[in-house]
């Protein structure tokens, strides 16, 4: 492969070269404190919120060689003067004779050699710490001994993000640095907003004196900044300022003589960039990380803390690449997600108030309830306490503040403003969330509603269940003119923004998911009433939506105020989403003869080599009364564009009806690390699914952009663990029900549920796809699908057979 590998030993995948076609990335840390690492030293980080507290300025688009929020320098003293390079490669482009970029799990480790000096730098946040650690080891590889000199540097930003970017007076007027010097000759140099001296600060420190210091961007590039980063005048002096910024740009560069190094001699210096809550507590705070034992230990925690993440499944199946995708990266992805909703990548920059979207976390949540089930729970209670107290929910909040709002909803008066479908995806969060736990006394748990009175304190609380029940009694209320769910601004599809009055198929599939999870939930309850009224409201609406929305191949997907279809025969653009026919498979809305056809106009209209397309024909031309989708040139993302998201619906609604080649045949076609043939076309990090795809209409077909941060990861994680493996918590135990491909003879699993391991075994010896005619649990045969509950800390060997 052109640009790296995987090392799956390691769980690492290794960049060979700096020049990827776009930047490649990783998250270290969570949201508490953490951000982005670029497989060139550029880091993006924030402490609580992007937008609100934001630390490195980072500015992804900016060419690729360009500096980006943090590097380091390396300073060669040299007969007549210095040779000045980043082991990064960025920002000083120079030769290299080596680069790797190995990216972890939670840490990226780097390996550079540039002029006879090896560099490895490990970057990650240890558990818990408020800071970045840069851990750096120099080596002379030379045969002579050589004098150097470390210099990291970082370049802040106002904690307020996108008033660093608009206002050019009072942000720069704002911004000071100190400097902190022990007896040792450590230097702690700090950088705040005035406003925030005493209680926010932030702060570049090291294990290892530093001989001169610079806080100052125009003093640091020099000559008022016709020097460059690429190479700052500062460093051709023997020493920097000693600078304390009291205005401007700031940045912190600690000056760090390495010393003269023999022959293979290794030199350690430990960089931290933190924030403290003032200066005391940043000195208290820095001293840990500077024993080099500690930042051992540190990482030593991070890599148990993913061995124990990554320990609750592993598979092993036919195909190399979806294993590595489900052992590794997918879930790491899924951690990723849930802890940055989508607010913080390199293509959501988090500046100002996207915050956490509640769709998205929403289902954010099913991509971790396995691994990490009450970091799941904690991120629910934070989402239904943004909910309103009619049952729809805010779309998005910031969760420094949880401050919420609109969303884009708020953008256009003559449309709603809200969005019909983000309520309902919590109820399937939460129910999953129990099924995987068994901790039904969440549902009794108080949480208030979004709804404030005027000192700003909520209105009314309810338990997490009125809190579920009150989401679909919204949208049985908010029906339109054939009795289907109203649109709003936008269901799950947020471009397509039709007038007051549209009705939404999407939503009423949604709405039949949700009534059917909290069916089964009120029979576990015992409130048979509620079983009862739930199962009605769900015959009404299969009934509505039946009536309504066949258009003869397949499934109309909106009707307009007036009652117009989109998504059918009729249309000349949109004639046909692929979510409009998953959808009905998955509730169960759609009959098997339906869905079949349904999916099968998705694989004859929609299927690409490169994913499945959002819709067909794209709409070629701006046109208001439609919305954001008509802002694409066909093929560009809800405009036609291969929006992964919507791809593993369709691989469970063809597990749904039975049809595991097709759902595998849709799996492999996204899975970025069966990409490695095609990574110039593809252009994103292989480790990582994207959220788009350009599709066939675009002259770029197959280019791959925001990756990282969508809904594919945990919807592809379910669809392959819940619905192609078919291993699925339920209230009364594990459900073993595969779809798979017929040419896989079996698979092996090991599960964790409820404290109990499963060890699977998945025997397919007549080649089928699905079908359980077998299923022996200790050798003891069982009737159906569903494994019985083990007991906490037992191993259970289970034994499946397909026919
Ligand atoms: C991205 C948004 O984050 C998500 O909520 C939405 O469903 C998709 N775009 C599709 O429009």
């Amino acid at each position: 492969m052109k640009y790296g590998y995987f090392d799956d030993t390691r769980r690492e995948y290794v960049i060979t070269t700096p020049k990827t076609p776009v930047k490649w990335v990783n998250y270290v840390g969570t949201m508490r404190f953490g951000g982005i690492i670029d497989h060139t030293g550029g880091s993006l980080l924030c402490k609580d919120d992007p937008a609100l507290n934001r630390i490195v300025k980072y500015i992804p688009q900016l060419p690729a060689s360009d500096f980006k929020g943090e590097t380091l320098y390396l300073r060669v003293h040299e007969a007549g003067g210095y040779r000045i390079f980043s082991p990064f490669f960025v920002p000083t482009l120079d030769p290299y004779d080596r680069y790797e970029c190995h990216v972890g799990l939670g840490y990226n480790r780097y390996v550079s050699e540039f002029y006879g000096i090896r560099t490895e730098i490990t970057v990650f946040v240890p558990p818990g710490a408020m800071c970045v650690v840069r851990d750096v080891r120099v080596t002379n590889l030379r045969d002579e001994k050589v004098t150097i000199d470390a210099i990291p540097v970082v370049e802040y930003t106002h904690f307020d993000a996108l008033k660093q970017f608009n206002n050019a007076d009072w942000v720069p007027q704002t911004m000071q640095s100190k400097a902190y010097r022990e007896p040792s000759g450590i230097v702690l140099l700090a950088q705040y907003a005035f406003m925030n001296k005493d209680r926010q600060i932030n702060y570049l420190t090291s294990n290892l004196p530093a001989s001169s210091f610079e806080s100052d961007r125009k003093r640091f590039l020099g000559e008022n900044e016709y020097g460059t980063w690429k190479q700052p005048l500062a460093l051709l002096a023997p020493e920097l300022g000693n600078y304390e910024a009291l205005r401007g740009d700031n940045i912190g560069a600690l000056l760090h003589p390495l010393g003269t190094l023999a022959p293979g001699e290794t030199r350690r210096l430990i960089a931290q960039l933190g924030q403290a809550e003032g200066p005391e507590a940043a000195r208290a705070q820095a001293a840990t990380y500077r024993d080099p034992d500690a930042v051992d230990r540190a990482f030593e925690a991070e890599r148990a803390f993913w061995d124990e993440y990554l320990s609750k499944l592993a598979v092993e199946t036919p195909d190399p690449s979806f294993d590595s995708m489900v052992n590794v990266h997918n879930p790491r992805q899924c951690y990723t997600t849930k802890n940055w909703s989508r607010y913080l990548s390199l293509y959501q920059l988090g500046l100002g108030e996207r915050g956490v979207g509640f769709r998205d976390s929403s289902q954010d949540v099913l991509g971790v309830i396995d691994r990490v089930p009450a970091e799941a729970r904690a991120l629910m209670e934070m989402l239904l306490s943004v909910q309103k107290r009619d049952g729809s929910a805010m779309h998005q909040f910031n969760p420094l503040s949880m401050h919420a709002n609109e969303g884009d909803s708020r953008e256009r008066d003559d449309r709603p403003h809200y969005y019909g479908d983000d309520h309902l995806w919590i109820v399937l969060a939460v129910c999953w969330y129990l099924k995987e736990t068994g901790d039904l006394d969440f549902l009794k748990q108080e949480i208030p509603f979004y709804d404030k009175d005027r000192h700003g304190s909520p209105l009314e609380k309810g338990t997490v269940l009125e809190h579920l029940k009150r989401a679909v009694a919204f949208t049985k209320k908010d029906t339109g003119a054939h009795g289907l769910p109203l649109l709003g601004f936008a269901d799950w599809n947020d471009t397509v923004n039709l007038a007051a009055g549209a009705e939404s198929m999407f939503n009423a599939n949604l709405y039949g998911v949700a009534l059917r999870e909290l069916a089964e939930l009120c029979e576990v309850l015992g409130d048979h009433a509620a079983v009862e009224a739930y199962r009605g409201d769900y015959a009404a609406m299969k009934k509505a939506f039946n009536d309504a929305a066949w258009d003869g191949e397949w499934f109309i997907r909106y009707f307009d105020a007036d009652g117009t279809p989109l998504g059918s025969q009729k249309n000349s653009e949109g004639k046909i989403y692929t979510n409009g026919q998953s959808w009905p498979v998955i509730s169960g809305f759609a009959e098997p003869d339906r869905g079949r056809r349904a999916l099968d106009s998705v694989h004859r209209l929609l299927n690409t080599k490169n994913g499945i397309k959002l819709s067909w024909p794209g709409f070629n031309g701006f046109d208001p009364a439609k919305g954001g989708v008509t802002t694409y040139p066909p093929g560009a993302k809800e405009n036609g564009g291969i929006f992964l998201h919507a791809n593993p619906w369709v691989m469970i609604a063809e597990t749904l009806l039975g049809n595991g080649d097709r759902a595998y045949e849709y799996y492999h076609q996204i899975n970025p690390a069966a990409k490695n043939e095609k990574i110039d076309e593809f252009e994103c990090e292989p480790y990582a699914y994207p959220q788009n795809i350009l599709g066939d209409e675009h002259p770029q077909f197959g280019l791959a952009r925001n990756s990282w941060l969508s809904g594919t990861s945990a919807w592809t994680y379910t669809a392959a663990t819940k619905f192609i493996l078919g291993i699925a918590p339920t209230y009364a135990g594990l459900s073993i029900n595969p779809c798979i491909p017929s040419t896989w003879p079996g698979y092996t699993a090991k599960r964790v549920f409820r404290g109990a391991e499963y060890i699977i075994r998945v025997r397919n010896p007549r080649g089928v796809c699905k079908g359980v005619t077998a299923l022996e649990v200790d050798g003891r045969r069982i009737e159906g699908t569903v494994v019985p509950i083990a007991p906490a800390g037992t191993r259970v060997q289970v034994e499946v057979t397909l026919g």
